[in-house]
């Protein structure tokens, strides 16, 4: 960074690293955080409930929006985890869109997509800056997506949510709460290591109540459940240890030893260690919001 510039903010970081340049920090992330993804693929039956839509929707392809698609982890769990590509051989079609400001992203996602998820339209946008011609769809979902979202803009995001949403349509929002690692380490980070400047992450609650706000309540159940869980990391593996928190933080310019020297987090960081295990674990606290119509028809 040159001098006396002061460092990029939350969504401009984040819209930085979804690039080749950050695939190092990436990978040691995903070599933990692929258990987010494996804890939500077995939170619900998902062949039922896309079979549940697929009877409303008619005799068709499903259409879906993927928010916030990033490097599909979540589809490619659904595909490996659970029995998903099996409605593939039952003859249903999920024409699937991706959704990401960062192409990378969306090359990515689009990479792992199998049956039978079939690529379909594919949208370089924000979720609050999407088309409001586009839509609305079958099946709407954003797994661990908008943390990065600008606070001034969650209501616009909230809405396109809702309106991307068909009245017969199921919705799923999974994000990490106002306690859980991913928000309270960054809130560490931007008070001990960036002086208290930066915008936080947004928690899955308050996207939940924008939801509210927008309306989502008025054509569907809102059910929101909570996972809590640890992600595990040994003290030897310290590339994996440092390149996890550098993208927790979307910046790898601040070193390990540097984030264990600063004021609030380095106190963060030895609460998350346990020395008599040569461990440090982070507390997840993650909620899954499932909207399924209220109507009576997704029983
Ligand atoms: C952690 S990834 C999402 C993971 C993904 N759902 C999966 O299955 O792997 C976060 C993504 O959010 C995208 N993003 C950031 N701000 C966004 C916004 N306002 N609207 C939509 N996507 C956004 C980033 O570019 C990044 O690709």
């Amino acid at each position: 960074m040159p001098p006396n510039q002061a460092p990029a903010d939350t969504a401009a970081r984040s819209l930085a690293h979804w690039s080749e340049d950050g695939r190092r920090t990436m990978e040691a992330f995903y070599a933990l955080a692929r258990l987010d993804y494996r804890l939500l693929a077995a939170e619900l039956d998902y062949p039922a409930l896309l079979r549940g839509v697929a009877d409303r929707a008619g005799d068709r392809p499903l259409t879906l929006l993927d928010v916030a698609c990033g490097s599909g982890k979540f589809p490619e769990t659904l595909l490996s985890d659970t029995g998903v590509a099996s409605l593939a051989d039952e003859g249903l079609r999920i024409d699937y869109d991706l959704l990401d400001p960062a192409p990378f992203s969306i090359v990515e996602a689009a990479a792992v997509l199998r049956p039978p998820f079939q690529e379909a339209a594919r949208h370089e946008v924000t979720l609050e800056g999407l088309d409001p011609a586009v839509g609305p769809f079958d099946v709407v979902w954003a797994t661990h997506a908008l943390y990065a979202l600008e606070p001034a803009r969650i209501e616009d995001a909230a809405r396109r949510f809702v309106a991307a949403l068909a009245p017969h349509g199921v919705g799923l929002l999974a994000q990490g709460t106002h306690d859980g690692h991913y928000l309270a380490f960054y809130r560490a980070f931007l008070e001990g290591v960036r002086g208290g400047q930066g915008t936080e992450y947004v928690s899955c609650e308050r996207f939940t109540d924008a939801l509210r706000e927008a309306g989502a309540g008025a054509t569907h159940e809102v059910d929101v459940r909570r996972l809590s869980y640890e992600h595990v990391v040994a003290d030897d593996d310290r590339d994996v240890l440092e390149g996890f928190l550098q993208r927790c933080a979307f910046d790898d310019t601040v070193s390990l030893e540097e984030m264990r020297a600063a004021p609030v987090l380095g106190d963060y960081l030895a609460s998350c260690h346990d020395a008599d295990a040569g461990v440090h674990r982070f507390r997840q606290e993650v909620d899954l919001v499932l909207l399924t119509p209220n109507d009576g028809t997704s029983a």
